[in-house]
């Protein structure tokens, strides 16, 4: 059986002094071991919410990283530092990162494998447009985005990663994917990780559902066949985050 995951994504929101506060809310509030829960907070916030969380569930991870080790690459940061700072979890391909800094489907892979190679488990982001809805591409889209972002892994390497299904039309956008269209394509990335490295990785590969997940459609999303758990936004920086994580209570 799949492990349901709820991941937070802050992005880049939060001054030190609200996430400090928020943080110190939720942390009582959210105590499961039916969900693994992470929240991708800002490098800056890393030690600090740590240290507020070190004794709770909630994971703390990062929301990009290089897949360089080290070098001349002024203001990025690397897997390796990430792991170094006990880091477990990290978002590799944003439809922002993709959008507003143009990272291509090869660099989605490169972070990925990176992240593998230092024991950080990549929450890997695909997803199509409205305009590639419409004129009926999702599927072909998704398969290419998946196909590039998993090259070079093998049946092991797929079982420790998280694929996060995100639509870009419902980022930030209230408007979700039905139940139906969430299962729908996820069902296809099961199928289509099942195709290339049999049932052992496609059983146990964790399949997310991200835009406009709320704590109202929580519950309808995450208790689909094919949908794992959810990787969420907006929702992530409220206290209802709380619910969202208790889908089933
Ligand atoms: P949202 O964002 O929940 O605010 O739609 C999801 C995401 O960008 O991961």
């Amino acid at each position: 059986m799949r492990k349901k995951m709820v991941a937070g994504n802050w992005k880049m929101n939060l001054s030190s002094t609200i996430a400090e506060k928020f943080t110190r809310e939720i942390k009582d509030k959210i105590d499961t071991d039916a969900v693994d829960v992470v929240m991708c907070v800002p490098f800056v916030h890393f030690n600090m919410i740590s240290e507020i969380l070190k004794d709770t569930k909630i994971k703390v991870g990062a929301q990009n990283m290089h897949y360089a080790d080290e070098g001349a690459y002024t203001g990025e940061i690397s897997g390796r530092m990430l792991a170094a700072m006990g880091v477990k979890h990290v978002i590799i391909g944003h439809s922002e990162r993709r959008e507003y800094f143009r990272e291509t489907d090869t660099e989605v892979n490169l972070k990925a494998l990176k992240a593998l190679q230092n024991n950080l488990t990549p929450i890997i982001c695909i997803g199509e447009t409205s305009k590639q809805r419409k004129s009926g591409r999702t599927f072909n889209i998704i398969r290419k985005q998946l196909a590039f972002a998993i090259d070079e892994m093998s049946a092991e390497d797929i079982t420790k990663v998280v694929i996060a299904y995100e639509p870009i039309w419902a980022i930030g956008t209230g408007e979700t994917a039905t139940s139906e269209q969430a299962e729908e394509v996820c069902a296809l990335i099961r199928k289509q990780i099942n195709t290339r490295f049999g049932n052992w990785s496609s059983d146990n590969v964790r399949i997310l559902y991200g835009g406009s997940v709320t704590e109202e459609n929580a519950k309808e999303l995450f208790t689909m066949p094919n949908i794992d758990g959810g990787l969420v936004g907006g929702a992530s920086l409220k206290p209802s985050f709380e619910n969202v994580v208790h889908y089933d209570r």
